[in-house]
């Protein structure tokens, strides 16, 4: 099976006018510096140096988004999270033709190796900045089109074969990374989601009683089964 969910607002507008006005004279560079074989052939972006200060600042306010976001943490059950990247699209380098991730990313200064169970993307600024520019998920029918509001997040099985189509008008603004969850499979994944959620569900029309109590047994019962933290 293929995940895909969206979180709404993932950033607030505050920090979305902060990373715009980081943004406005950030460094960008050719974007192949961090593709695969494969994926190289096919990428036409630009990318910010993981070590500028635009991108130290995004990356932090990022991670702090998922911190504080419950349904990040019911969805991708993250073991760890790969540091964010922020890319553009648009101009002569506006577009990524359809590729799969690498299975394994190596993260941080020491790297370590990260298993891509899930990527993710961002979006920093609005879709009406731009034509072109969907994020396309999936292969033949089953294909979806992406293209959120700014703070919004997407959030797909790292499996997808998937794809930027050509930004003709404006730049696309996004930030992208991938985690590697406790929870591998993502059948196994995506019903304690739908389980936490029915929970949630439950309680908020009924409070606690029996039944949700041990409901909530059940799910951290088979997190228990499923999960290598
Ligand atoms: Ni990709």
């Amino acid at each position: 099976m293929t995940c895909l969910y969206q979180i709404p607002e993932l950033l607030q507008a505050q920090e979305l006018r902060d990373i715009a006005r980081r943004l406005a004279d950030a460094p960008w560079q050719d974007g192949r510096t961090s593709a695969g074989g494969q994926a190289a052939q096919v990428k036409n972006n630009e990318q910010l140096p993981r070590d500028c200060d635009a991108a130290r600042a995004i990356r932090d306010c990022v991670m702090r988004a998922l911190d504080r976001s419950t349904a990040f943490f019911s969805m991708a059950l993250p073991r760890r999270v790969f540091p964010p990247h922020v890319n553009r699209y648009g101009g002569q380098r506006n577009h990524y033709g359809a590729h799969v991730d690498n299975a394994i990313r190596l993260s941080g200064e020491h790297g370590q190796a990260l298993r891509t169970d899930l990527s993710a993307t961002v979006f920093l600024n609005d879709p009406d900045a731009y034509d072109g520019g969907a994020l396309l998920i999936g292969t033949g029918l089953a294909q979806r089109s992406i293209k959120l509001p700014a703070g919004h997040m997407v959030l797909y099985s790292g499996n997808s074969v998937h794809q930027v189509t050509p930004v003709t008008r404006g730049q696309r603004l996004a930030v992208f990374f991938w985690i590697e969850s406790m929870v591998r499979d993502d059948a196994q994944r995506d019903l304690l989601h739908d389980l936490d959620m029915s929970i949630l569900s439950l309680r908020s029309r009924h409070g606690d009683d029996a039944t949700s109590v041990a409901l909530t047994g059940t799910y951290h019962n088979l997190l228990r089964m499923w999960a290598a933290p």
